[in-house]
């Protein structure tokens, strides 16, 4: 039997090039040797707050953007989270074994948490929010995944998660696959190209910090433009002294394969002008067929919605089985 691979994106509204560059390129890579589930995580969207009607449409534009990517419904199997129950199930049995020091370590719930707080109109981070990294192993701890492709600022979580299979193979017997991370050497932490000390991010305050891959050409030209660069003139690869310029070639490197060695010297006593316009060409090519793609799958919204039900069906028959194991060994059930 083929290993399987399994990854989530939330619902938030599009799909930036980090998302892509980070996570989504590996898993159309992964469907060549893997059996794959990829989940529109919408439970993961609603611990901080949304709109009904912008959730229910993001939903179906994130899972047209997956198939648009190059997720092929023939051989992955794409589903919503929350039309499989079990990950809910699983998730409160998980919760009462995983720890309130475990999950208060965790520098993305904390982060979140402290924005949160700052915004007194939110009312402070939800349980949910708390409890997110618990759900996030109970989607891949369900389908016995080998492989998680994500981005560099989910390896916490996935820590997390192998730590909480072992402690319950530990406890109950061998049930959980140790999952592994799967996360690209470049492009693995894409950052913010008006902040690049921050990652890209959707919920950034300023659309200049992201690339939507349904950006219009003229608005990504508009900003890598706009993108920050660093004192000095010359384009060389230090994330430390050049975070602006550093970012900017990576995301060229990922996008063209070309070395930084190679690239240092085709720029040598060239400007960030030019350079930055080579980057947004490269970046609109790359996202031409993606966005040729998606106006295909948005033409045929009924096809989507029924591509996501059989995905549900087809998860929910590995996860009932694999719910069945964990309440038994665990004890719980009226049912002997
Ligand atoms: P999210 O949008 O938070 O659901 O993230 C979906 C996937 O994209 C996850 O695997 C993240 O690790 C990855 N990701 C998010 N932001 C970035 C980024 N700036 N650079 C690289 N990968 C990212
Ligand atoms: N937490 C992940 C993120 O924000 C999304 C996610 C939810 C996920 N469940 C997952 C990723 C399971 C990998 C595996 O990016």
């Amino acid at each position: 039997m083929r290993k399987r691979a399994f990854s989530g994106i939330q619902p938030s509204g599009g799909i930036h090039l980090g998302n892509y560059l980070g996570a989504l390129k590996n898993w159309v890579a992964l469907q060549a040797g893997y059996e794959c589930l990829y989940c529109i995580v919408d439970l993961h969207a609603i611990t901080v707050k949304q709109e009904r009607e912008v959730l229910r449409q993001n939903i179906l534009a994130t899972a047209m953007l997956c198939l648009a990517c190059g997720i092929d419904p023939e051989k992955s199997i794409l589903f919503v989270q929350s039309d499989v129950h079990e990950h809910s199930e699983l998730a409160w049995i998980l919760n009462c074994h995983a720890t309130m020091g475990e999950l208060r370590r965790m520098t993305q719930y904390k982060d979140k948490a402290k924005r949160l707080e700052g915004a007194a109109a939110e009312g402070g981070a939800s349980v949910g929010l708390f409890s997110y990294p618990v759900l996030m192993a109970s989607d891949i701890l369900l389908y016995g995944a080998h492989a998680v492709p994500v981005g560099e600022d989910q390896k916490q979580h996935l820590e997390l998660c192998r730590d909480l299979a072992r402690r319950f193979n530990g406890m109950y017997g061998e049930i959980f696959v140790i999952p592994e991370p799967v996360i690209p050497e470049n492009g693995a932490r894409i950052m913010g190209l008006d902040d690049p000390v921050q990652k890209m991010s959707k919920s950034a305050s300023s659309e200049y910090n992201y690339v939507n891959l349904m950006d219009e050409p003229s608005l990504i030209l508009k900003k890598f433009k706009a993108a920050a660069t660093d004192s000095g003139k010359e384009i060389r690869y230090n994330e430390k002294e050049k975070p602006g310029v550093s970012n900017l070639m990576n995301i060229l490197s990922v996008t063209t394969g070309e070395s930084f060695r190679v690239m240092e010297k085709r720029y040598d006593g060239k400007g960030y002008a030019q350079f930055k316009t080579d980057v947004a060409e490269a970046v609109i090519e790359k996202l031409k067929p993606i966005q040729r793609e998606y106006r295909v799958w948005e033409s045929h919204p009924e096809e989507v919605v029924r591509m996501l039900q059989e995905g549900a069906e087809k998860a929910r028959e590995i996860s009932r089985e694999t719910l069945r194991r964990v309440k038994e060994k665990v004890g719980l059930g009226g049912a002997p």
